[in-house]
């Protein structure tokens, strides 16, 4: 395919966008868009602490209309606009670069409708993760996608990020939760609907295009998610084990042996577990000694009793013949919680190291032991003293590192990415597992990603949005 360039959004001088921020307001109320005045210290930047100016208005839609509406007047001038979920996105997706509107999605909230015979529920685009799980829950279904920033994190948010998480093993990525997606077109016109077929081969699947494009083709407004038969039973278990090698023996066997199959397998290196209990002293450690490698072991399914002897059987199996070093099974609701209290820990990374410098690498399951070590390696060579923590969802061979050390000048963080991106490439893994590429992962998308493959990219992007009004200047490089 012939490289086309990106269509930039053209920059309006401030006039223009005055003149667009005035129409928009004509038409959809002073309550719909707020001025700078009316939004003073509200934040734009996301988790990923990357900087964001304020933006020249901000659009809070009730309706899917207030959005089309919104669109067809940006088009018609030429504005450029960034959509905001819950803000806890990781690579600067939903920051502002300067001259767009904020669109957020923080009033369309709530859930429609559920349909119990279907297994579906219809949302607004801005309802949290979690108020979606605790309705799944409550209707007698599960809502399986599950994330450290459920309270505040949007379904539209998490779809536009294709978000995975804990679960990905056994119910796969965001992509995998949804029948059907409702959205806006750069030009204001809504595609998509409220379909709940999970069969349909009707040409291109828009609905699959969409997620995952970061808001860089269409606002996402309602969907129709799927639910999944709740667990009746969730075995838990916390394990020390001795060598990578006994790491994939476990994850094959437990996918192997046990009756409900594996639906967590969370790894976790010494030096995280080490940091997140030393800092953070309502945790409680699982088990007496240190081990080379910690996995969060969950197994879940419909029939408790059965599961439950074949879990503890598995564990003690897995103990004799020395894949496991140690483990502690959770005998209650608590305990699990407190196990999973350590894997949620990134939660208070902020408070605990505002200037690290983050990862979100792929491998294949194989690979994953290895470049972690190539990586820890070349990170402790070059700096002794860095804080490194490496963890992830080994299940889906996706590994979280994450560097620091205090007084750093801003220009080492390009050297960590160096090194970590270094290993991603010769390794032949992913720059970005699930979190997706935003601003932060422009420069290293090309290691992922085939010149034909970014070129079709921009051909989808000039197609739908050929001037460039969503999200401009995010996911695809210049
Ligand atoms: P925002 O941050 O507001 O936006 C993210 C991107 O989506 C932006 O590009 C924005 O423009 C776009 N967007 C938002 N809403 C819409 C919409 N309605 N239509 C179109 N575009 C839209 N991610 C994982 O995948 N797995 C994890 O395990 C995980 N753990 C996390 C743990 C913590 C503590 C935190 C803070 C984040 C974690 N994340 C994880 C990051 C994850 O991407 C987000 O939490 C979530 O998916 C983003 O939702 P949000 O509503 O906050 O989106
Ligand atoms: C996690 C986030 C960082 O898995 O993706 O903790
Ligand atoms: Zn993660």
């Amino acid at each position: 395919m012939q490289d086309t360039a990106t269509p930039a959004a053209a920059a309006l001088t401030s006039e223009q966008s005055a003149r667009a921020v005035g129409a928009l307001r004509d038409t959809l109320g002073a309550d719909v868009v707020v001025l700078p005045a009316e939004f003073a210290g509200r934040k734009h930047a996301d988790w990923s602490r990357t900087p964001s100016a304020d933006p020249v208005a901000l659009i809070r839609p009730r309706t899917t209309e207030h959005v089309a509406t919104a669109m067809k007047i940006c088009h018609q001038y030429g504005q450029p606009v960034v959509t905001q979920g819950g803000l806890t996105g990781l690579a600067g997706g939903a920051c502002i670069l300067g001259g767009e509107v904020a669109l957020t999605l923080e009033r369309m909230n709530g859930i429609e409708s559920i349909d119990t015979v279907g297994a579906a529920m219809t949302v607004l685009a801005g309802t949290p993760l979690q108020t979606v799980q605790e309705a799944a829950d409550a209707a007698g279904f599960m809502f399986p996608l599950d994330l450290g920033a459920r309270g505040s994190c949007t379904i539209g948010g998490n779809l536009a990020t294709n978000a995975g998480g804990n679960r990905v093993i056994r119910y796969g990525m965001m992509r995998e939760q949804v029948l059907d997606v409702e959205a806006v077109l750069a030009d204001g016109s809504v595609v998509g609907g409220l379909r709940k077929m999970i069969k349909n081969n009707t040409g291109y699947d828009l609905r699959n295009l969409l997620i995952g494009s970061e808001g860089t083709l269409a606002i996402i407004t309602r969907a129709v998610l799927r639910l999944r038969p709740k667990p009746h039973a969730v075995s838990t278990a916390w394990c020390g084990l001795p060598n990578y090698d006994a790491v994939t023996t476990l994850l094959r066997e437990a996918q192997e042996r046990l009756p409900a199959g594996v639906s967590a397998f969370e790894v976790m290196w010494p030096g995280y577990y080490d940091f997140v209990l030393q800092r953070l002293h309502e945790l409680r450690a699982p088990l007496e000694g240190r081990h080379a490698y910690y996995v969060l072991l969950e197994s879940n399914g419909a029939d408790p009793e059965r599961q439950a002897a074949a879990f503890e059987d598995f564990l003690a199996d897995m103990l004799e013949s020395g894949v496991i070093a140690d483990a502690a099974l959770a005998s209650s609701e608590a305990d699990a919680a407190a196990f999973w209290a350590i894997r949620d820990a990134p939660g208070e990374y902020p408070r605990l190291i505002p200037g690290r410098v983050s990862f979100d690498v792929s491998f294949s399951i194989t690979d994953v032991g290895e470049a972690a070590n190539r990586c820890e390696a070349r990170l402790r060579a070059r700096w002794p003293n860095a804080t490194i923590l490496v963890y992830g969802h080994l299940g889906d061979g996706n590994l979280h590192i994450v560097v620091h050390e205090p007084d750093w000048p801003p220009t080492t963080a390009p050297e960590v990415q160096q090194v970590v991106y270094g290993v991603t490439g010769e390794m032949g893994g992913s720059v970005s597992a699930e979190h997706g590429i935003g601003l932060k992962k422009l420069k290293v998308l090309a290691l992922s990603r085939t010149p034909a493959e970014l070129a079709a990219m921009r051909a989808v992007k000039a197609a739908l949005d050929p001037l460039s009004l969503l999200n401009p200047g995010k996911l695809i490089p210049p």
